[in-house]
C-alpha cells in the first residue's frame, strides 16, 4: 500500500509539472502552446488523485477518522475544469495551422495553470488530508 501510494505521488506531480510546465514556459508566447502535455497532465492528475484518495481512505487507522473531502471535491471540480479546458484548446489547435498566430488560445492556457496553481496552493494550506 505505501508503494502503491509513493508511485501514485510521484505521477501525481508530474502531472502537476506537465500542467505548470508549459504555463510558465509559454505564458506570453503567440503560437505551438504544449495543450498536448497539458491535456495529459490534466489526465493524470484527475487519475493519480482518485487513486491516492482510494489509498488514503484504506490507510485510514480507526473508523473515527475521516479524509478531507470537502478539499477533495474542490480539487476534483477544479480539476475537471483543467480537463476540459485544455480538451478544448487541443482541439482548437488542431485546426489551425501550427506555424500562426494562435494567440486566440492562450487564455486558455493562463485558465488552465492558474486553477492547477490555485490546487497546489490548496494541497498545502487548507489543513489535513485527515480530520
Ligand atoms: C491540477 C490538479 C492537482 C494539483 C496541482 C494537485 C496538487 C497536489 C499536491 C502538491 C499534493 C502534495 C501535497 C499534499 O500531500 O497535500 C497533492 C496531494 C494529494 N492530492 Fe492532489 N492535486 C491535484 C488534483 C487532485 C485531485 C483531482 C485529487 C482527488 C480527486 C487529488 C487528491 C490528492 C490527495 C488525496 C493527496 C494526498 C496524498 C497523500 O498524502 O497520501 N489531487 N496534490
Amino acid at each position: 500500500m505505501e508503494l502503491a501510494r509513493d508511485i501514485s505521488l510521484i505521477f501525481h506531480f508530474l502531472g502537476l509539472a506537465m500542467i505548470l510546465g508549459p504555463f510558465f514556459i509559454q505564458m506570453r508566447a503567440h503560437t505551438n502552446y504544449a495543450f498536448g502535455w497539458v491535456l495529459l497532465g490534466a489526465t493524470l492528475q484527475l487519475l493519480t488523485g482518485i487513486a491516492l484518495t482510494g489509498i488514503a481512505e484504506m490507510r485510514l487507522a480507526d473508523d473515527d477518522m475521516s479524509l478531507n473531502y470537502p478539499k477533495i471535491f474542490v480539487k476534483l471540480g477544479l480539476s475537471l475544469v483543467i480537463f476540459v479546458v485544455a480538451l478544448i484548446a487541443r482541439r482548437r489547435q488542431r485546426k489551425m495551422s501550427p506555424t500562426g498566430n494562435q494567440r486566440a488560445l492562450l487564455p486558455l492556457l493562463h485558465t488552465a495553470g492558474a486553477l492547477a496553481l490555485a490546487n497546489v496552493v490548496m494541497a498545502v494550506v487548507w489543513p489535513g488530508l485527515v480530520s
